[in-house]
């Protein structure tokens, strides 16, 4: 298999890229607290020239931390001390054969820090719950809001001149270009916007008005770092919302930046009052986006690039090889393997893990709880430790019990790093809650990485023993046993029969019974057209999506205050449009027969016949009809850990098993467990696996122990080094 196209090269200004996959801007948010770049930046960014991408645009880096960095730790090149750091990190890329460019942005009213009294294109307070500048700290953030005022011209000028020499500094580090956001809102976007720039002046009206901040920004660059250095500009082709912009402003603009001398046009999609089209979720298809090129390329000469879900090297090939667009931009795709472009290179397709597109690890798990990056499937992103990877010399024999993600990860890092492992699962098939997912309509990408951790489990010759539960003295047998058997549903107390209320595990079988999944069937229970699902997060969430899709009337009741609030922020906003029977921007296939209530701050109080009575938070109690209720309360499965432990056996529990949670702190868990293992063997006294001690700590603890440097030992000692000739210690 090859992509004659994809890597094929291209001129760009007046640079020539060494192939057609770009990596489309992504603020991996791992700079120093003062916008340094730090080992992190460098070793992730190196990773992907290593991996082949052609052209590494470096994420959203401010010209101005004083007034606004878009996420806490972002880069920032607002002074000359910063360049050597810059340097550094085009260095790293250069030497894989990249070419480089950093997009600077200046976040305006989305930025993180400051936190309030932020520069917008004007005065509004802004609630966007699934922006990395929401705050996430205060308990009355939302409340209060973001104090947001309109940036004076005299700020708009000192901007102009902050960003240019902000580009001069990326010039002078080294890099090949520079790129501008003015996508997603911020405040490049924020004024080019018809829906968010309401302004009255010479920067607001009118398309001349709007674009006239971002090309005074261009011509600023050219003046200082000269004509020849490309500046690309990334914007939102469609904003997706009423009164946004739509494909006649989109291409118009492309137009505007070609006379402006523009070396490429990035396009993305979508602002943050549309953030399913910003940060497209799982249900968005492969290539949603690549009209916006297609009808861009009809109206410039410059390069296109074209972002989106781009998943598949043969996908990307045929927009480029059908003139759609010239560059293919990936931005998780390279978080969840920056190997992409050299898997397929070499035709090992099937080998790429390929971006699910869940947020939860890249998004909800990093840069809105203002952490680094990560990424759900891929715990290696961002963290240099995998890089040091060693093969072990000295195999131990490990048993992993439970087939889920957390386990399957545990036995591929394990395996590939030369550990015998024995991978027992107690059902059919390996995928554990994996499984009832690929149930759920929208939610079907979860079953690539399941497809493809499972082939490399084969590949790698782990030993996979299904429809087996392994007895304790079985497991007695292996050097260390890891417990990764997940979460079970259970029915809180209530009043009346319990044993009517059904686990969601039963609530979510598959109609068609037997697949390859479940050859033999599932244990299914039918139930009836009005269901009450009884609890919250992605139990809930999945079980609510399936039972609404195949014409449920669903309700569901939590005790919290808000459904599904540890559950990710954008697919919640999809799924909130489909409970009430709409769909989210870019979808509309209106997938529910009913709109799904949500009762919060409640819980059920009884059980009755044909109905349930409810308590709210206020004692208040309402009964309800319904034919079925079905439980969505989860705990660890976690008996066969305590047992284990009990009977002394080296066991580490991991994932759902120690507390139900997501898929990025099952992998998380499960890949550390792999790196950690360690012929020696040794666990410290929080039952934690050490390893990589320090060489003199390794042998104090392992080697035969001496005999105590005695007296009596001393006079032996002198005595044999004394050669026969006597000696003494008097
Ligand atoms: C963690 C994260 C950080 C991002 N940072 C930036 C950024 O700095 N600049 C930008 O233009 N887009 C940014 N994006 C948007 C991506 O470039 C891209 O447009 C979007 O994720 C959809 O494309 P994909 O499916 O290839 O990820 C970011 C997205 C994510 C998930
Ligand atoms: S966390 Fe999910 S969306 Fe983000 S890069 Fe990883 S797989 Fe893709």
């Amino acid at each position: 298999m090859d992509f004659p196209h994809l890597f094929s090269p291209l001129q760009l200004g007046n640079i020539e890229l060494p192939n057609r996959i770009v990596h489309a801007p992504t603020d991996i948010s791992s700079s120093h607290a003062d916008g340094e770049v730090s080992e992190r930046d460098i070793h992730h960014h190196t990773d992907v020239a290593r991996g082949g991408s052609g052209f590494i645009i470096v994420g959203a880096t401010t010209p101005d931390m004083k007034t606004g960095r878009p996420t806490v730790t972002c880069l920032v090149a607002d002074g000359d001390n910063y360049v050597p750091g810059l340097a550094r990190l085009a260095d790293g890329m250069h030497r894989y054969g990249a070419k480089c460019a950093v997009q600077l942005q200046h976040p305006g009213r989305q930025c993180a820090i400051p936190r309030y009294n932020t520069l917008g294109a004007i005065d509004r307070v802004l609630k966007l719950p699934w922006s990395a500048g929401h705050e996430i700290i205060y308990e009355n953030a939302e409340e209060k809001g973001k104090e947001i005022r309109a940036a004076t011209v005299a700020e708009i000028l000192e901007l102009v001149d902050l960003f240019s020499e902000a580009a001069w500094r990326v010039k002078q580090a080294g890099f090949d270009a520079v790129e501008l956001h003015a996508a997603h809102g911020y405040l490049l976007s924020e004024f080019m916007s018809p829906f968010l720039n309401q302004r009255t002046d010479r920067f607001g009206g009118n398309l001349e008005n709007r674009m006239r901040f971002p090309l005074a920004v261009i011509d600023s660059i050219q003046k200082k770092c000269g004509k020849g250095f490309p500046v690309l500009l990334r914007y939102s082709f469609d904003e997706w919302c009423e009164g946004g912009r739509g494909l006649e402003e989109g291409v118009e603009i492309a137009r505007m930046l070609e006379r402006a001398g523009c070396a490429a046009v990035d396009l993305s999609m979508g602002i943050q009052e549309s953030p399913g089209a910003g940060f497209d979720p799982m249900q968005y298809p492969q290539g949603w986006a690549t009209y916006a090129a297609e009808a861009v390329k009809k109206a410039v000469r410059i390069p296109v690039i074209t972002s989106h879900s781009l998943r598949d090297p043969e996908y990307c090939e045929q927009i480029i090889a059908e003139g759609k667009t010239d560059l293919v931009g990936l931005a998780r795709q390279l978080l969840a393997d920056p190997y992409w472009p050299l898997k397929a290179k070499y035709g090992r397709v099937k080998s790429i893990r390929r971006c699910i597109s869940c947020l939860g690890g890249c998004w909800q798990e990093s840069l809105m709880a203002k952490k680094e990056i990560a990424c759900s499937i891929n715990a290696a992103c961002g963290n240099p430790e995998y890089a040091e990877m060693q093969r072990t010399d000295k195999p131990v024999r490990v048993a992993i019990v439970g087939g889920g993600p957390a386990g399957m990860e545990a036995a591929r890092v394990a395996a590939e790093r030369g550990h015998h492992v024995t991978l027992f699962e107690k059902g059919p098939e390996l995928g554990g809650a994996m499984l009832y997912v690929c149930m759920v309509p929208g939610k079907e990408k979860m079953r690539w990485y399941l497809d493809w951790i499972r082939d490399q489990l084969i590949e790698l010759h782990v030993d996979i023993r299904l429809n087996h539960a392994p007895t304790i003295d079985e497991l007695r047998g292996f050097d260390l046993v890891l417990n990764a058997t997940g979460a079970l549903s259970y029915v809180p107390a209530v009043a009346g029969d319990a044993s009517r209320v059904v686990p969601f595990e039963e609530a979510m079988a598959c109609p068609r019974v037997a697949c390859e999944c479940y050859p033999g069937g599932r244990k299914m229970r039918k139930l009836g057209a009005g269901v009450l699902l009884w609890g919250d997060s992605y139990a809930a969430t999945d079980t609510a999506a399936f039972l609404a899709s195949i014409g449920k009337r669903v309700t569901i009741v939590t005790e919290n205050r808000e459904f599904a609030a540890d559950c990710e922020v954008i697919h919640m906003y999809v799924l909130r449009k489909r409970f009430a029977q709409g769909d989210a921007e870019v979808l509309h296939s209106r997938p529910y027969k009913y709109p799904v209530t949500v009762i919060t701050g409640t819980t059920v109080e009884s059980m009755e016949d044909g109905a349930v009575v409810l308590r709210d938070k206020d004692f208040n109690r309402t009964r309800l009809e319904v034919d079925d209720v079905v439980t969505c309360h989860t705990r660890p499965d976690d008996g066969l850990f305590r047992e284990l432990r009990a009977a002394g056996v080296n066991v580490i529990n991991v994932g759902d098993a120690v507390r139900p949670r997501n898929l990025y702190w099952a992998v998380k868990e499960g890949s550390a467990f792999g790196l950690a293992v360690d012929r020696h063997l040794l666990f410290n006294p929080n039952h934690a696996i050490v390893d990589a001690l320090p060489m003199d700590v390794l042998g104090q603890l392992t080697r035969d122990e001496a005999p105590s440097y005695t007296a009596e030992r001393m006079r032996e000692l002198v005595g044999a080094g004394a050669g026969g000739n006597g000696g003494s210690i008097d």
